[in-house]
């Protein structure tokens, strides 16, 4: 990828920005805005360089939210004067965005001089605004982006051993290949999250009203992998309230929301002696309380030695409740886009800058 540190004056031109600030809003207030934050370097680099700004992004599935409290957000933490900077609005209202249309990409890239892609957690999707507009602009890759692809890569590329992947969350037919592909690459797979519930039930356990995939697969190969491990015991929603429990006693009116202290302790040596650690995924239901477990396991990772690579939207969420960032190696922005490109190496955003 070209990288905008390759630019030099770029007085009087019009840097077109793919950025992603599809930021979670619940009842109009943002959660996180940590996709802001991370964009920040690359355009106080485009503005130092003298360029003038044109923002896209998405917000939502559908193009429908105004990006009006992002916008607002944005000006206020970034303190960057309004002059040089104008946001496109919420590209995914264009049909001819998801459709890739060349006449929408066109008109997009009328907005700039140049094109620049900042917007690493979309850039799995062969959008117009990620893969059309270079076509029609000379193309550069933000720090951010570049950042991605040099931290997630150190996964795949000659990682160091003791290399432990965690995984959590759901998304079991994305996540299962990845399984594979990381029982390969690494030392040890922890499975944890909604994605755990397939392996517990293959085990013989009761997991009630556990969220599970509904697919069969076959998980016994995967089990018997020395490599694999899986939860010893559970926190489980028993009407309303959560209790721990070992997994032989779980009740068919149980909902696992939670990995237990056993395995907590369990996974412990193998943080303290792993080299690399490449985590995605919440190892519980955070949002009604089960967010205890992965706490616990971030701030083991975080007092650890080890690299460590952390991924997903919702891990990251709790990474900034608990301010604790700087304690990793090195946070992902993106969720699927994370998943897709720590799976096939690369993403259609790249392969567009290439
Ligand atoms: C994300 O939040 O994962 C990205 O912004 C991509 O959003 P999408 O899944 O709606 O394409």
């Amino acid at each position: 990828m070209r990288s905008i540190k390759e630019l030099k004056n770029l007085e009087g031109k019009r840097a077109l920005v793919r950025v992603d600030f599809n930021l979670p809003i619940k009842n109009g207030v943002i959660g996180d805005d940590f996709r802001i934050k991370k964009t920040l370097p690359t355009l106080e680099f485009l503005l130092g360089k003298g360029a003038a700004l044109t923002l896209v992004t998405h917000l939502g599935k559908d193009g429908n939210a105004s990006i009006e409290p992002v916008i607002k957000r944005f000006f206020k933490i970034s303190k960057f004067s309004k002059d040089k900077i104008k946001f496109f609005p919420n590209v995914r209202k264009f049909p001819g965005e998801e459709k890739n249309d060349p006449e929408f990409a066109k008109e997009l890239a009328r907005e700039g001089d140049i094109y620049v892609n900042d917007a690493f957690p979309v850039s799995h999707r062969a959008h117009a605004s990620i893969v059309g507009v270079p076509k029609y602009l000379p193309s550069y890759a933000g720090l951010q982006l570049e950042e991605e692809v040099k931290n997630l890569s150190i996964a795949f590329k000659n990682p160091e051993h003791p290399f432990l992947f965690i995984l959590g969350g759901a998304k079991f037919s994305t996540k299962l290949p990845l399984i594979e592909k990381y029982l390969e690459l690494a030392d040890h797979v922890f499975i944890g999250g909604a994605l755990a519930n397939n392996f517990l039930k293959a085990q013989g356990y009761e997991v009630g009203k556990s969220l599970l995939d509904d697919s069969s697969y076959d998980l016994q190969k995967i089990l018997t992998n020395k490599k694999v491990i899986v939860p010893e015991d559970v926190v489980v929603q028993s009407g309303d309230k959560l209790v721990s429990k070992e997994l032989k006693d779980t009740q068919s009116d149980d909902a696992i929301v939670d990995i237990g202290e056993k395995t907590i302790k369990k996974l412990t040596p193998y943080i303290k002696d792993a080299r690399l650690i490449l985590w995605n995924g919440p190892l519980g239901k955070y949002e009604i309380g089960g967010e205890v477990g992965t706490k616990k396991i971030l701030q083991l990772v975080a007092d650890s030695e080890a690299k460590s690579i952390i991924g997903g939207g919702d891990t990251v969420a709790l990474i900034s409740q608990m301010s604790s960032e700087d304690k990793f190696t090195f946070v992902s922005t993106g969720g699927g886009a994370t998943l897709d490109f720590l799976a096939n190496g690369t993403l259609p955003g790249i392969k567009a800058l290439q």
